[in-house]
């Protein structure tokens, strides 16, 4: 190699960051730089170039994962090494299988991982020896594709669309589209109060001539910051969209956007069944009523059918309703799944909703607004601080009481 090896750090613990970066100058490596998770990583790698890119992952480790994925896949030439405290066999051949040519644990050893990214480095170079021919720099979706269903109408999907996009937003996790593909009933446009110029459909009809940067004229800003890419004004037979349209529009969000949120129908359509596999993540939403666990049971049956993998769905109760015939246990073992997380029932998320603001801008401080703000955060795989965002003060303890309220309630 000529020169001292080139290496990004990518964390989104700062402190973890920093240290590995001094202890790799120290090495006398040349450290290009040092970004959390996601688009920005992205963007740095492919503009600097690294000889092999150090990242860390720690739980949730869903965004790390599509991180490492997506940058063996920008740089399929840069090694890409991955650290964490998770020491188990499972999260290491996760991490490997997402395209980590190693993978280390912490407490990290500074020695350990010079010599893990000298080896790294020097094995690649040998492979590219043996190869002729350029590595192709081949850019895919990169930010995380949020796809929320459930096989019930009025169970919350766009309550939780419009909700986790605007939190996603507001605790600086990255920039956010929602699109929805409900081109029927599709009303996330009318919860945000935004106006319908352009929709999916004329995005989606357009798609080949689209680039990124084109793209953007499709999409509305709410004034959270949040961009939406509305279902049409009319209604118009979901048929008629070309699937395929809509997977290219889906993949383009996400090259230029950290989280896509894609508000479903209740149905599975074509569209659906594209939301679903472009996801990073399935959040599939059910109440505690006696017919919504039925069709959820049938959802879920169809969805692990279908999906390529089952781990990206997320079973999510929303108390949308007071006149709940059951209990999460219950969901639980019906469904043979565990409850990822549970929605208070909140008057005030309808009242919000009228005045076309999501509940955790209008209310920050409500403990469904704290909920959904800290399920973003989860998700982004980042802490959440209450005060240390644009919400001020949130009312609710941040990761202490977490698990009480996921399976205990
Ligand atoms: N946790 C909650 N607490 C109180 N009300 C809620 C809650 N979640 C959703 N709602 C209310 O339930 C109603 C239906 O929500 P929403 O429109 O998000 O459902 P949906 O699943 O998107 O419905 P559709 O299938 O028709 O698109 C709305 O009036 C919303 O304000
Ligand atoms: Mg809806």
């Amino acid at each position: 190699m000529a020169g001292n090896p080139r290496v990004l750090v990518v964390d989104q613990d700062f402190e973890t960051r920093a240290d590995l970066q001094k202890g790799l100058v120290r090495a006398q490596f040349i450290v290009v730089g040092g970004v959390g998770y996601g688009a920005e990583a992205l963007s740095l790698a492919s503009e600097l170039k690294p000889n092999a890119v150090l990242v860390g992952v720690e739980e949730p480790a869903a965004r790390a994962h599509q991180t490492i994925e997506s940058l063996t896949e920008l740089l399929p030439s840069s090694p890409v090494l991955a650290y964490s405290s998770m020491t188990d066999a499972d999260s290491a051949r996760k991490a490997v299988v997402a395209g980590a040519r190693d993978y280390l644990t912490k407490p990290l050893k500074m020695d350990d991982v010079i010599k893990a990214v000298q080896t790294a480095i020097a094995q690649q170079e040998r492979r590219q020896a043996l190869q002729s021919g350029e590595p192709v720099s081949n850019l895919r979706s990169s930010g995380m594709v949020v796809t929320i269903f459930g096989a019930k109408g009025g169970i919350g999907k766009t309550t939780m669309a419009t909700n986790l996009a605007t939190a996603f937003v507001a605790i600086n996790a990255g920039s956010a589209v929602i699109v929805d593909v409900d081109t029927v009933f599709g009303d996330a446009a009318m919860m945000l109060d935004v106006p319908v110029e352009m929709s999916l459909v004329e995005a989606a009809d357009k798609v080949d001539e689209l680039d990124r940067e084109s793209l953007g004229s499709y999409l509305t800003l709410h004034q959270s910051g949040v961009r939406v890419l509305p279902a049409p004004f009319e209604p118009i037979d979901w048929r008629n969209v070309s699937p395929e349209a809509v997977g290219k529009v889906l993949t383009l969000l996400a090259q230029t956007h950290d989280f896509v949120v894609v508000d479903c129908p209740a149905t599975f359509t074509d569209l659906v069944a594209v939301a679903l596999e472009k996801a990073t993540v399935v959040l599939l939403m059910t109440s505690l009523d006696i017919t919504s666990i039925k069709d959820t049971t049938t959802a879920l049956k169809l969805l692990s059918g279908g999906i390529n993998n089952d781990d990206k769905i997320k079973l999510i109760v929303n108390h949308a309703t007071n006149a709940n015939s059951l209990h999460e246990d219950d969901v639980s073992k019906v469904l043979r799944r565990e409850v990822f997380w549970s929605i208070p029932h909140d008057e005030g998320i309808a009242s919000s909703a009228q005045v076309g603001l999501p509940v955790v801008i209008d209310r920050p401080q409500s403990s469904v607004s704290t909920n959904i703000t800290e399920l973003a955060a989860m998700l982004a795989g980042i802490e959440f601080k209450h005060g240390e965002n644009g919400y001020g003060q949130g009312n609710g303890g941040a990761a202490s009481g977490l698990l009480t309220r996921l399976f205990n309630r």
